[in-house]
């Protein structure tokens, strides 16, 4: 079957039997006497071998689809990547592609240029691999947390308030009037998965998640999937972040052991690559990952700018957030692999989070909050969770430091009132975090450009089909 035959290269499944196999033409080459045509289904990314006469490839180009029925036999040339070919018998072009207007060429052609056509981008090899590796991931991770005791829950994309109060939110406008008050795309789940927890105590989701960042980088998009975990009764950070070593580990053993660990390492795009992306996966399952607080990783910034060890752009300052420049320093060049930073400045995080108890001294006032960003090398920042402020009064007062609105619904539609009353009636500690889903992907997969790991991505200023 074609299953069997394309699942698992080099196979002897099936061997000397006859075969009808379909899937696309991804190159053909033509000899004096006989053909080779390059087959793939997308389950692999290495196409099936199949040997025609000449007059059976005749009609084949890249890109068609075909229908071919032959013998798997031993490859008498031995020196592709697989041991068994697929000998013609019949060969039925089921769509033509046109070898002179298909833009899918055998030669390197430019991420640049393949992002002008997202339609066809999924059939290069290494594109659909990541098709199977973001799936890949959902199922070991659904099946992580199953076993974690998490639900996963849906939370709204239509929502009243932007959460992170970052004010990079996109607005529904049309039909005018359909909702009272102004609605926006999600910024994040947490504040609903918060009051999923209050019923449910762990709690996780993975959905789409909206930002109008005029950002142009390699890491950010204007639509990212995001995998968002809610734990009541717990009061430290430690849960979460252990959470989250076990998670990503669980990730790389499953990944490593599987065919997809595999192509993943030769879509890497070189030997070079593959093995340093081997390294990544092995270090990752060192156990535990570094931790430093803010403040430690100011001065360890400013030492490094005294000791000439770093050049920044922007000075490490305590009280200003950490600069990709500085993220990157971190990671890559002082811990060389992933470190947790926690208790930011509280003026650096949004309105929710709980005051840290974090013993670093820090500059007088310096208040912090119990929170942290995971940053990893290459990626910058993958994850940012915290705890959240429990208690109804120190909430409200925050809130309304902030200027926000804390009504309850009514006349005060599109309020926070509703997060607040959570604090009413039986609140307890709890906290969470929320990881970049296409990042994780990018850090995986070795994948430079985020614009690479989605196969149709949005981002300022482009949202092509
Ligand atoms: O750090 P963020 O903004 O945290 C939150 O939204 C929290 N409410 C999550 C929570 O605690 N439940 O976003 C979380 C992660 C970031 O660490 C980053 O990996 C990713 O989402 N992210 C983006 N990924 C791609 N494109 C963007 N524009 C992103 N913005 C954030
Ligand atoms: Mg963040």
């Amino acid at each position: 079957t074609i299953s069997s035959l394309l699942h698992s290269p080099p196979s002897d499944e099936g061997a000397n039997e006859t075969v009808t196999i379909t899937g696309w033409v991804r190159s053909v080459r033509r000899m004096k006497n006989v053909s080779f045509a390059h087959v793939s289904d997308g389950s692999t990314i290495h196409p099936l071998q199949a040997v025609l006469t000449k007059e059976q490839s005749e009609d084949l180009s890249m890109g068609a689809s075909v229908k071919i029925t032959g013998e798997w036999k031993e490859s008498v040339g031995g020196k592709g990547q697989q041991s068994r070919e697929l000998l013609a018998e019949k060969v039925e072009v089921l769509g033509e592609a046109d070898p002179l207007t298909y833009p899918l060429q055998k030669k390197y052609q430019t991420p640049e240029f393949l992002r002008t056509l997202l339609h066809l981008r999924p059939r290069i090899l290494a594109n659909t691999n990541l098709l199977h590796l973001r799936s890949g991931i959902i199922s070991t991770l659904t099946a992580f947390f199953a076993e974690n005791s998490f639900i996963q829950c849906h939370t709204p994309i239509i929502t009243s308030s932007d959460c992170e109060g970052g004010g990079e939110v996109f607005a529904i406008t049309r039909p005018e009037s359909f909702f009272k008050t102004p609605k926006y795309l999600t910024v994040s789940s947490q504040l609903h998965l918060e009051a999923l927890a209050t019923a449910v105590p762990r709690v996780w989701t993975l959905g789409p998640t909206f930002r109008a960042d005029k950002s142009d980088t390699t890491r950010h998009l204007s639509e990212f999937y995001m995998l968002e975990v809610e734990a009541a009764f717990i009061d430290t950070l430690d849960p979460l972040i252990a959470l989250i070593e076990d998670m990503v580990a669980t990730l790389i053993r499953s990944i490593s052991a599987s065919r997809l660990g595999k192509e993943t390492l030769s879509a890497a795009g070189g030997e070079d690559k593959a093995k340093e992306l081997e390294e990544r996966w092995k270090g990752l399952l060192e156990r535990p990952w570094s931790r430093i607080t803010y403040t430690e990783a100011i001065s360890r910034l400013n030492s490094a700018v005294e000791q000439k060890d770093a050049q920044f752009v922007f000075p490490p300052v305590w009280g200003a957030g950490l600069q990709a420049e500085h993220e990157r320093f971190l990671a890559q060049t002082v811990f060389d692999g992933p470190v947790f930073v926690t208790d930011y400045p509280k003026s650096l995080k949004p309105f929710y989070m709980l005051p840290s108890t974090s013993t670093t001294p820090t500059p007088e006032g310096g208040e912090t909050v119990a929170c942290f960003d995971l940053l990893v090398p290459a990626v910058g920042e993958l994850i940012g969770g915290s705890l959240r402020e429990h208690r109804y009064n120190e909430l409200l007062a925050e809130m309304q430091r902030r200027g926000m609105a804390v009504g309850d619904g009514g006349e005060d539609e599109g309020s926070l009132g509703w997060y607040l009353e959570l604090r009413k009636w039986g609140s307890v500690k709890h906290g969470g975090f929320g990881l970049g889903f296409d990042r994780l992907v990018c850090y995986l997969a070795g994948v430079e450009n985020i614009r690479e790991a989605v196969a149709f991505p949005r981002w300022y200023g482009r949202c092509d089909l």
